[in-house]
């Protein structure tokens, strides 16, 4: 067999070699969320597929339940399975370099969902702008209690976004503890946004600072969650501002009754739909409109980012008015 016939032979079994890629009319998807027991990523992930599947694409979900090697194997399945496209909510964003540069060997496209991936050759990252809920957080705190003692409850020290949201609160914050009008008694991130782990942290801030604490900044819902727990143990709840983030029906809730002072609402219908109409256009090798850019530490990371919204109980109709939840729901019954 003379060299020419070898070489077409040849390349065509490397051709058949390569996973099948779906066609880009019907891209394939793989979705690898953090941890779906965390109630905001059940919805985003529901939005997601709806969107992706009028779009005529294939959705493979993964939740790693805040596990970082079954994160790995998971995205290393996706990648086995020959998927288009893989979208991470990353549990740990130090930990996906190796994963990542995988899937782009193989071809396959990366997505960086609302948390950003660290040191990896990701294609693009959508969020929402994080520096700006962490400023909505604390300037909701600090108009309910301009003085006294505050605690930063921060969010997964595994997870970028809990950095993001620190500086946006501290920048609001910073000015008010020059001038001596607030003083930081404590803060402390909370391993994998757990709400147990928030309520102790809290009971021993409180323990420590004999109660004399007049607020709380926290850094998501689940987490003022446990922090509101541990403030009511106390006869506390209600009467220590304190922040929060996602709008989780719980948290809602509380925004109502007072015991929360606010939180931040993300529309997730905006951010699913708009990933996953990003995702198809990565497949299709279409040219996707970036907002900004974020340096990951590896590259400058083309980036969507969506605004938040600040939520009290004067505005807190807006979630029924966006279709996020039921009057039904909202009042609990
Ligand atoms: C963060 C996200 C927040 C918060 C948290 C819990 O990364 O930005 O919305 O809910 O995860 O999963």
């Amino acid at each position: 067999m003379n060299l020419l016939k070898r070489t077409l032979l040849a390349s065509a079994l490397a051709l058949l070699s390569l996973p099948a890629m779906a066609d880009a009319a019907h891209p394939k998807i793989g979705f690898s969320i953090d941890d779906l027991r965390l109630e905001r990523w059940s919805r985003d992930r529901d939005y997601f597929v709806a969107a992706a599947e009028k779009m005529n694409a294939k959705v493979f979900v993964q939740s790693a339940d805040a596990n970082e090697q079954k994160q790995i194997s998971q995205i290393e399945n996706l990648i086995s399975r020959g998927v288009d496209v893989i979208v991470i909510v990353p549990f740990n964003a130090t930990v996906l370099t190796n994963a990542v540069a995988e899937a782009k060997k193989a071809g396959i496209k990366v997505v960086s969902y609302d948390r950003l991936i660290l040191n990896a050759d990701i294609d693009a990252y959508i969020s929402f702008d994080n520096e700006k809920v962490g400023e909505m957080q604390a300037n909701g705190v600090l108009k309910a209690a301009p003085k006294g003692n505050y605690f930063l409850l921060g969010g997964a020290p595994t997870d970028n976004n809990a950095k993001v949201l620190r500086e946006g609160q501290m920048k609001v914050l910073q000015p008010a503890i020059d001038k001596g009008d607030i003083k930081i008694v404590g803060q402390q991130w909370v391993k994998e946004w757990n709400p147990t782990e928030a309520l102790s942290i809290v009971e021993n801030a409180l323990t420590r600072n004999n109660n004399k604490i007049d607020g709380i900044v926290a850094s998501n819902d689940a987490t003022a969650g446990g922090a509101i727990q541990a403030l009511a143990a106390q006869q506390m709840a209600g009467k220590v501002p304190i922040s929060g983030q996602d709008a989780d029906l719980a948290a809602v809730k509380r925004v109502i009754d007072g015991t929360q002072t606010m939180t931040v609402y993300k529309p997730l219908k905006l951010i699913a739909s708009e990933a996953a109409k990003l995702s198809v256009q990565l497949a299709r090798n279409e040219k996707p409109t970036y907002s900004s850019q974020y340096d990951n530490g590896s590259k400058k990371v083309d980036t969507i980012l969506l605004t938040p919204i600040p939520l009290t109980k004067d505005n807190i109709d807006l979630l029924e008015k966006d279709g996020f939840y039921t009057k039904a729901q909202i009042a609990g019954q």
